[in-house]
């Protein structure tokens, strides 16, 4: 089986981030059919219809660049007042565009929502969903994945510290390559 590509984008630009430690999990706990590589969203500039096709910023290009070879997206997102960090939603209006050239189209896609409070980011993962259904991606449906109290559940390089947490993350994984192949086959 072909080795597929996952590009890692990640929600959250703090430092200690718990999004983050969340995603060196999912790395760590991914099947060997797929290779994660995290694609930083931090220094992309607001998105400006006005600089586009004729002169986007650099930092675009090359976003939209490291995205488009990839076989698939996993968004790793903490939840800002019940909806998606602003720097997430640019990273993907800023790949979604020139209009006719979205780089996510088609491809397999999968959400987890983290949060330290107990709804695990319910509200970030359905409002990034319905951007992700009119972006043509398909996204794993099951299982669904909101990890509250993730304050209690990661060390700072990802590591896990209950089985429940891991069995969970494993599955989600495996859940996200079935999807993948899915899709590709
Ligand atoms: C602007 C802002 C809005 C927030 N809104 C929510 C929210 O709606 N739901 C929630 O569970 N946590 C909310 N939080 C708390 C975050 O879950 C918390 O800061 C978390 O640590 C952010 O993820 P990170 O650790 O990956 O940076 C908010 C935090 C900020 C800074």
């Amino acid at each position: 089986m072909a080795q597929r590509d996952v590009a890692v984008i990640v929600g959250s630009l703090r430092s200690r981030s718990y999004t983050r430690r969340c995603a060196l999990a999912l790395m760590s706990l991914t099947p060997p059919d797929l290779k994660l590589t995290f694609v930083e969203i931090g220094a992309l500039p607001l998105y400006n219809q006005d600089l586009d096709p004729d002169s986007p910023a650099p930092a675009w290009a090359a976003f939209r660049d490291q995205i488009r070879p990839c076989d698939a997206v996993l968004f790793v997102t903490p939840e800002y007042n019940r909806s998606v960090p602003g720097v997430l939603k640019n990273a993907i209006d800023v790949g979604s565009r020139p209009y006719g050239k979205s780089v996510w189209s088609k491809k397999p896609c999968a959400i987890v929502s983290v949060s330290p409070g107990v709804l695990g980011g319910f509200g970030a993962n359905h409002h990034l969903r319905q951007s992700l259904v009119f972006l043509d991606m398909p996204v794993l449906q099951q299982p669904e994945a909101y990890i509250g109290q993730a304050n209690t559940l990661f060390g700072e390089a990802g590591e896990v510290n209950n089985e429940a947490t891991k069995t969970f993350l494993t599955g989600f994984m495996a859940a996200f390559a079935d999807l993948i192949e899915r899709v590709k086959a």
